[in-house]
C-alpha cells in the first residue's frame, strides 16, 4: 500500500475528492493531510473522512524540518499539493524528488508564478482574452509553478464567463483528472 500525503491551504475540495477516490483503492490511500492555515476547511474535511490532519507553521515548514519528518514517519510515497500556497523548501523537494506534484488551475506556463492563485488566475485568463483554459498537473521544483508538466486538460472560456463560472469549469476538470493522474503516478513508483 502506497501512502499519499496532501498539503493544502484552503477549502480542500480537491483533497476531499482525492481522499474519497482512494478510500477503496488497493494500492494507495491518503494517510495524512497537512495545512499551513489553522482554520483551513481542508483539515475538517480530512478529519471527517478519518484521515489524520494537522496544522503546521512557517517554522516547522522552513526551519525545523518537522514537516519533512512527519512525511517520512508516515512513509509517504507521494506528496500532493492541492491548493497549497507556500513555496516548498528545497530540502523537501530533494527528499521527494519526482514524488511531489501540484495542480494549477490554468494552462502553464501561462498564468502561473508567485501570487497567481485562486481567483487571480481566472481573472488573468479572462483579461487576456484567451478562449481556452484548463488545468496543469506538474512536478514541484524550487520555483512557483515551474516544474515539469505531467498532464494538462483543457476547457473553453465562454462568452459571458466571470471568474466564478470559469473556476467551476476548471474545478470540474480537476475533480475528473487529478485522482486518475495520481493513481497513474503511484503505479509507476
Ligand atoms: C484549485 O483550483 C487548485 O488548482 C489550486 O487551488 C484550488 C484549490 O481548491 N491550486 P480546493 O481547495 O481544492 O477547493
Amino acid at each position: 500500500m502506497k501512502h499519499i500525503a496532501i498539503l493544502a491551504s484552503g477549502t480542500g475540495t480537491n483533497a476531499e475528492n482525492i481522499i474519497r477516490y482512494f478510500s477503496n483503492d488497493k494500492k494507495a490511500k491518503v494517510t495524512l493531510v497537512l495545512s499551513n492555515k489553522p482554520q483551513a476547511m481542508v483539515l475538517e474535511r480530512a478529519a471527517a473522512l478519518g484521515v489524520d490532519a494537522f496544522f503546521f507553521d512557517r517554522d516547522q515548514f522552513y526551519n525545523t524540518g518537522e514537516v519533512l519528518m512527519m512525511l517520512r514517519r508516515r512513509e509517504t510515497d507521494l506528496v500532493v499539493l492541492a491548493g497549497f500556497l507556500w513555496l516548498v523548501p528545497v530540502e523537501l523537494i530533494h527528499a521527494f524528488r519526482g514524488r511531489i506534484i501540484n495542480i494549477h488551475p490554468a494552462l502553464l506556463p501561462q498564468f502561473g508564478g508567485k501570487g497567481m492563485y485562486g481567483e487571480k488566475v481566472h481573472r488573468a485568463v479572462l483579461e487576456s482574452g484567451c478562449t481556452e483554459s484548463g488545468i496543469t498537473i506538474h512536478y514541484v521544483n524550487e520555483y512557483y509553478d515551474a516544474g515539469d508538466i505531467i498532464f494538462q486538460a483543457r476547457c473553453p472560456v465562454l462568452p459571458g464567463d466571470d471568474a466564478d463560472t470559469l473556476a467551476q469549469r476548471v474545478h470540474a476538470l480537476e475533480y475528473e483528472h487529478f485522482p486518475k493522474v495520481i493513481s497513474q503516478l503511484i503505479s509507476n513508483l
